[in-house]
């Protein structure tokens, strides 16, 4: 193995992404990856100098480990192997605000980060600005924090490092808000209630434990704050960053406003509840149908007038959002002065653990790649 090409590699969080991104490193044909650390939230496992994390048997061990996880210790090994002269990389699969807030310390160490975990790029700006300003020692990727493996983010710096001016970006950016639009409002028209689609995309495992959740729009609020402060226009006139709390900057229309405390804390206390709902959002759908329209839950990043929103909006049976979305696809559009009037669109699954893994393994070889 060239060893330009080794990188040493921690990561941390193995649940449902993480155990693929371990497999997909490990799969690797092109590329060896020293695995320095795996941890869950309870237990680690590290490599020593006589004995590397076995890739064939590493949940076993990783199970029976009886080292609790410290990720000072997962830094400090990092750094030692950044003193030497060595490439290392930080993988974060939890959706921790904890492990987020180490990200400035890690790149300020000259560790690289890499991650699917949205909260750092979409809370307070000063978490974001902290990572921005230490990321001249090492480089953070997070393709994965927005429409999962699709390749947005990538897209959205292809234009603005190119030099296209971003008009605006709207799209469905949540796979439950897709998916249960696309049941609730479709084109040939539907007539099953809101809380019986709902309770058959909990049923399915579309939705949170709780699909309170999905239907506030805090999800696609996120998403929404970490494009925004990619785009150099969204900065206000002394350079700084938009959304100054993040997602909860974000103008929101929540689709449970009128849900009672219990319902928002408990997921089976929120389905008794939600058929309370079901004539108001039948209204909407008939009077979006009556209009020639469907419903859908997007999120608008408006350039030119600096608004950034997630709302409930009527589109019309012939546009791409309300004719090609299937399932609980993303579709992303990016208007923008040199696409002119045909934007350029993405579309694809936008949740799943090896697609997302997929967009977490493919920011890692943009890191090892020459
Ligand atoms: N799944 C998707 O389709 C998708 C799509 C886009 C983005 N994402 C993002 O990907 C990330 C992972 O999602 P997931 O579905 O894989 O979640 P998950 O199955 O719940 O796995 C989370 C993992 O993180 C570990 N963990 C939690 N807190 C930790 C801490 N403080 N320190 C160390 N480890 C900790 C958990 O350990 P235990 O096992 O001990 O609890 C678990 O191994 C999230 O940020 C999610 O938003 C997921």
């Amino acid at each position: 193995m060239d060893p330009g090409k080794q990188l040493h590699v921690a990561v941390v969080g193995v649940g449902g992404v993480g155990t693929q991104v371990v497999e997909q490193l490990i799969a690797n044909p092109n590329y060896g990856f020293h695995l320095v650390a795996l941890t869950s939230s309870k237990r680690m496992l590290k490599s020593t100098k006589d004995a590397c994390i076995n890739p064939v048997a590493w949940r076993d061990a990783l199970d029976s480990s009886e080292t609790p996880v410290d990720l000072s210790v997962v830094k400090s090994t990092l750094q030692e192997l950044v003193k030497q002269g060595e490439k290392t990389l930080f993988i974060d699969n939890t959706s921790s605000q904890d492990v987020a807030e180490l990200y400035p310390a890690l790149l300020s160490a000259g560790i690289n980060v890499v991650t699917p975990n949205k909260k750092a790029f979409s809370g307070e700006v000063v978490l974001y600005q902290g990572i921005v300003q230490a990321s001249r020692s090492g480089r953070y990727l997070h393709e994965s924090t927005v429409g999962a493996g699709l390749p947005i983010i990538s897209t959205l710096r292809d234009l603005v490092e190119t030099g296209d001016k971003i008009v605006k970006i709207e799209g469905v950016f949540s796979g439950t808000m897709s998916y249960i639009f696309n049941n609730y409002s479709s084109v040939e028209g539907s007539h099953e209630s809101f809380s019986s689609i709902v309770k058959g995309a909990r049923a399915q495992g579309y939705t949170e434990p709780n699909p309170a959740d999905d239907l506030n729009g805090a999800d696609v609020a996120r998403k929404l704050t970490i494009l925004a402060r990619i785009i150099p226009e969204m900065k206000d006139e002394q350079g700084n960053f938009p959304l100054l709390h993040g997602y909860q900057s974000v103008e929101t229309t929540s689709l449970i406003q009128a849900a009672p405390p219990s319902a928002v804390s408990n997921g089976d206390e929120f389905m008794r509840w939600l058929p309370e709902q079901d004539a108001h959002f039948a209204q909407m759908r008939e009077q979006a149908a009556n209009e020639g329209n469907v419903l859908r839950y997007v999120g608008v990043v408006d350039v030119k007038n600096k608004v950034v929103k997630a709302e409930l909006a009527k589109y019309p049976k012939t546009h791409p959002f309300a004719t090609s979305l299937g399932g609980s696809d993303n579709i992303i559009m990016f208007h923008t002065e040199r696409y002119g009037k045909r934007p350029l669109i993405v579309q694809g699954a936008g949740a799943g653990n090896d697609v997302t893994a997929m967009g977490v393994v493919s920011d890692v070889l943009k890191l090892i790649r020459p």
